[in-house]
């Protein structure tokens, strides 16, 4: 079906128990639980955002001289980035691979304009980061001897973060304390490659000050984490209350709707590539993604869907706590991530009617992890029809029922 076929009471019917949307290959009817486009998507849609596409690509010339730059459009959207990052530029990308990219010779302009030697880099493992080959670099696929990996391991319970991440940060300190060439903190917002496990306030707070002291630049890669995932602001250091020298968005920056990433910088970064970066990408900013990103900005559903999902995760983890299906689970923003007592399978999910969809519920080694989409909570008047579906469902694919 076409997004643009849909209306409101389609939505309803795709979080409903009526839902036709999408079928196993026995043409059983299942619930997806991300509501479509999952991935991308992670938590934030709504299929009007296709309409404003196609109302900017009739409406708005694309074609005048340096078009990009005076475009009310990308005016309007880089200026609600600035505001809600709190810094002060923004540069465009096409993809989250890019944005890192795009970060990355930022940073090199940067360090270029200061101290030339100091272009090495620290960052954490397990990671990701995306497809090209420096995110493989990141990651540790390919080793260079300008990339120090720090393995921050995986915390086997939520007690047990703390003593992790205080084990990592010394690691960082040591390194940063002995190599004086590295100039850059590299961190994901939201490591999500193994189970989704959030940092600690403490961690960002502690990551900002041995970057201060140490005088390094804090990368943040956000391309996952933002736009509501990791709390209710857009970009999640706003609600870490940290503030990094760079950082990345990209999938919900356009809901997935359509190719556009971004890095926003702080004014010493603006300052030193202001004249050294003068070009742009082909497609970039594209017309497509800067509609996206503006229908998006101007409909950002406010407090109410952020405190309830909260509240729902809640009670969802303390019943099946106390039903003793789960051993542990975490929650912040719209991911929540449950350890499961018994392990299920695929078959068992799709039986009890869920898709087990990329991320928006994905089942990996007793881990479920879970992304609510705020297209429940847009224009579907009852967003309690996604939870009871959600709790329902869930119930049967643990074995309650
Ligand atoms: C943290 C992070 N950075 C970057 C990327 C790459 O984004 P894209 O696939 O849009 O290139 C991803 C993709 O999952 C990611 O999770």
């Amino acid at each position: 079906m076409e997004l643009a076929e849909l209306t409101d009471d389609r939505v309803k019917l795709l979080v409903s128990k009526q839902e036709d949307w999408f079928c196993d290959t026995n043409a059983g009817r299942l619930m997806d639980i991300s509501c479509g486009n999952q991935t991308y998507i992670w938590g934030y849609s709504h299929f009007f955002i296709s309409a404003a596409i196609q109302w900017s690509q009739r409406n708005v010339s694309w074609v005048n001289y340096k078009a990009s730059e005076s475009c009310e459009q990308v005016d309007k959207l880089a200026n609600s980035m600035v505001t809600d990052s709190g810094l002060h530029s923004v540069a465009w990308a096409v993809s989250g691979t890019d944005a890192v990219e795009l970060a990355f010779y930022l940073k090199n302009l940067y360090h270029n304009a200061n101290n030339p030697n100091r272009q090495e880099v620290l960052c954490f493992s397990p990671g990701y980061s995306g497809t090209s080959f420096l995110p493989a670099i990141l990651r540790g696929d390919f080793k260079m001897p300008w990339c120090h990996i720090v393995d921050t391991g995986i915390w086997p319970t939520i007690d047990a973060r703390a003593s992790y991440e205080e084990t990592t940060l010394q690691k960082v300190e040591d390194l940063l304390k002995t190599n004086r060439n590295i100039g850059t903190v590299f961190m994901e917002s939201m490591p999500w490659i193994e189970k989704f496990r959030p940092w600690s306030d403490t961690w960002w707070q502690s990551i900002r000050q041995l970057c201060d002291l140490y005088d390094c630049l804090l990368i943040v890669d956000d391309v996952m984490g933002g736009y509501g995932k990791t709390g209710y602001h857009k970009f999640t250091h706003r609600s870490m209350d940290v503030m990094p020298d760079l950082v990345t968005s990209g999938k919900s920056l356009t809901a997935g709707f359509s190719p556009l990433s971004s890095v926003c910088m702080t004014e010493k970064v603006t300052r030193a590539v202001i004249n050294k970066f003068g070009f742009s990408h082909t497609w970039s900013p594209n017309l497509s993604g800067v509609a996206a990103a503006n229908y998006i900005n101007k409909n950002w559903a406010e407090d109410y869907a952020w405190a309830h999902v909260n509240e729902k995760f809640n009670i969802l983890i303390a019943d099946r706590l106390r039903s003793g299906h789960i051993k542990q689970g975490w929650y912040q923003g719209l991911v929540c991530s449950m350890e499961l007592i018994n392990p299920i399978t695929h078959l068992d999910l799709i039986q009890a009617g869920i898709m087990p969809s990329g991320f928006g519920l994905y089942y990996d080694a007793n881990h479920l992890t879970i992304c609510v989409p705020l297209l429940a909570y847009w224009n579907v008047t009852d967003a309690e029809i996604y939870w009871d579906n959600l709790n329902e469902r869930l119930d049967r694919a643990l074995g309650n029922t």
